[in-house]
């Protein structure tokens, strides 16, 4: 018992611990303006505009809106903070100017996959998220939306 004891105190000095600043990961924000984002490149109907924003920005793109107060909670801010960074290595809609028209076919075409399976978003998001739950009606128009522009961009395209 005593051991135990040793060890839960422990384990509350380690969590306290980590709650200092030094730890937390940087947020996911910039003041910059979205110059590469991908409205700047296609014109994207503006529902969908909105549909990506509520349901795909905070991890898809360089502004996180909705960071939740947990967030700033150890080692939760990690685990935020890991699925923002491998997000923004697959998709990152504030970037994808830069893409070369291959990538950017590839993503589309990710896109109307990613729907479709019903994988994203993430369902521990949607979980706690209640904006970034999307209608069938919208998962479907994004899904239509995101087919059509791979084959735009594959037909605007002679780089394959
Ligand atoms: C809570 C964070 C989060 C949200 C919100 C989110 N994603 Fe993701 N997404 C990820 C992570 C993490 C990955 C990379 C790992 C993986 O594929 O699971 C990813 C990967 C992807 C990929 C690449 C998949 C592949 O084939 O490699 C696509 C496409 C994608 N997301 C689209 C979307 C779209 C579209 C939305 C909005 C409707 C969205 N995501 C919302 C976290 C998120």
């Amino acid at each position: 018992m005593k051991k135990f004891k040793k060890i839960l105190i422990a384990l509350v000095i380690l969590f306290l611990i980590l709650q200092i600043p030094f730890f937390q990961p940087t947020k996911n924000f910039t003041e910059a303006e979205p110059v590469n984002d991908i409205t700047t490149v296609y014109d994207v109907p503006k529902d969908i505009q909105n549909n990506l924003h509520s349901a795909c920005y905070d991890c898809h793109s360089n502004y996180t809106k909705d960071y939740p107060w947990y967030s700033n909670i150890q080692p939760v801010s990690w685990w935020l903070d890991k699925h923002i960074v491998e997000a923004k290595k697959e998709l990152n809609f504030s970037e994808f100017a830069n893409y070369s028209a291959k990538r950017k076919a590839k993503k589309f075409k990710e896109i109307a996959e990613e729907m479709e399976e019903k994988t994203m978003p993430l369902p521990s998001y949607t979980l706690m998220h209640k904006h970034a739950r999307l209608s069938d009606a919208a998962i479907k128009d994004m899904i239509d939306w995101a087919r059509k522009m791979y084959v735009q961009v594959k037909a605007d395209s002679t780089a394959f």
